[in-house]
């Protein structure tokens, strides 16, 4: 360790201790962002906000509600609600954050899947962020049960029970996951752990994580071009900052980001003041009641594409619940199905552009059916739309191939 010596400043004084100023240089100033990058690059930092948002609202649901079967509905619907003050505020902004949130991961996911960016060094950027879905889900599910409405506890019947499909041990798996044969009141205060306290914590790590990973490999960039990051660097340093192909993260980049947060947030406000309701099901108003089973029961919109591929297959529960797991996880393996080493927009990749599109297609006419009853003609679309999503994963390999061999037979 460097001799300490008297600090010339508070900064000073940090620095010998903890090295900040060269924390600052690697994570900030020396931290180069591409300039040939567009605003859909600022949905990292908006999801940053956004989880910010969800945690502070979070502690301030957490000072009045009650994880009880007999007393959280009230706690959520009259104490929070109508009692403490500005608790409808927090309650709104909590969930209208949690809608919000979804949507941006799966802009944020598509964005990175239509400009290549899980590929070629960004593997592990791509699993960290796909391990952050996943948590985020089971934290929006977790979540979704803690108000004790009729779509609260009947969600919670129906996915916890799918876990009953796995061989052997599913029966059991379902109990220990309950806490009990039925959804009951140890169901509730487990997920309310999950929700407030182990979860969170996973994800935070899982956020430092997904930043870490970044660092090295480098965010990608609209043309998806191999820049030499040390050379452009290097320009930037020197003073030729119009030619250099960089800008540092703080403080160019960042502003721009902080621009299209702002942007963001006018609608986001604008949602959680004026049209709050779309993110919660009139159904969750009504309090728990095990005794009667609500005339159709679907989870939040951002779960309805995975809930119609389990549906898809009405004539099969058992291959029903095998697309589902298959649709879950198939997202992660991305890097590895896309087996082209072009590294560009897809609408420089004919063939990848029609399988995105087909995708995004797809996952819409799922997300449709996932709300309407499965019953007639919807069915055999939920079924055919289900088909599809598994068929154009597993088409991807072989489209990504030609257009790989195509690659190498023209360098
Ligand atoms: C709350 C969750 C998340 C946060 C806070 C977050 C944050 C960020 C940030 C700040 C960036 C850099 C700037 C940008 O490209 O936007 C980034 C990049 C990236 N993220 Fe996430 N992310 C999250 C979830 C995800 C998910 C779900 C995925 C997809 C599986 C993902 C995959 C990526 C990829 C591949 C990049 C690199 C983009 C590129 O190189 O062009 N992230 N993320």
């Amino acid at each position: 360790m460097a001799q300490i010596k008297k600090a010339e400043g508070f900064i000073d004084w940090l620095d010998q201790r903890l090295a900040v100023k060269k924390f600052m240089q690697v994570m900030m100033t020396e931290y180069w962002i591409p300039k040939n990058i567009n605003f859909l690059w600022a949905m990292g930092v908006v999801l940053i906000v956004l989880f910010a948002i969800l945690f502070v609202s979070g502690i301030f649901l957490l000072m009045y509600y009650k994880p009880d079967v007999k007393l959280a509905f009230d706690s959520v619907n009259y104490t929070i609600m109508q009692e403490v003050k500005y608790g409808w505020l927090w309650r709104h902004l909590h969930a209208v954050a949690a809608s919000a949130i979804f949507l941006v991961i799966y802009i944020h996911m598509f964005v990175a899947i239509y400009y290549g960016s899980y590929k070629q060094g960004r593997e592990v950027i791509w699993i960290g962020g796909m391990l952050l879905f996943m948590t985020f889900s089971a934290e929006a599910f977790s979540g979704y049960m803690l108000p004790w409405g009729q779509m609260s506890y009947w969600a919670a019947a129906v996915i916890t029970n799918l876990f009953g499909g796995i061989p052997v041990i599913g029966p059991e798996l379902v109990v220990w996951i309950r806490g009990n044969f039925v959804v009951s009141d140890a169901t509730l205060t487990r997920f309310f752990m999950l929700h407030v306290v182990l979860l969170p914590v996973v994800i935070m790590a899982l956020i430092a994580f997904h930043f870490y990973t970044l660092r090295f490999p480098h965010v990608g960039n609209e043309l998806g071009e191999e820049i030499d990051f040390d050379k452009e660097a290097e320009k930037y340093k020197a003073g030729n900052k119009k030619e250099a192909k960089v800008i540092p993260f703080w403080p160019m980049f960042l502003s721009k980001d902080i621009f299209v947060v702002c942007v963001f947030m006018v609608g986001f406000f604008y949602l959680t003041f004026f049209h709050f309701n779309f993110a919660m099901d009139p159904i969750n108003f009504e309090p728990a009641d095990s005794m009667k089973t609500p005339l159709h029961i679907y989870p939040e919109w951002y779960f309805l594409w995975s809930y119609e591929v389990l549906r898809g297959f009405f004539f099969s529960s058992d291959l029903g619940l095998i697309a589902f797991g298959i649709a879950n996880g198939i997202f992660l393996f991305m890097p590895w199905l896309d087996r082209s080493p072009v590294v560009a927009p897809a609408h420089k990749r004919p063939m990848f552009m029609i399988w995105f599109w087909a995708l995004i297609a797809d996952l819409i006419v799922l997300t449709v059916y996932g709300k309407l009853p499965p019953t007639g003609v919807n069915a055999y679309i939920g079924f055919v739309a289900s088909i599809a999503f598994l068929g154009l994963f597993a088409a991807l390999p072989f489209i990504t191939s030609i257009e790989a061999k195509k690659a190498g037979r023209a360098s």
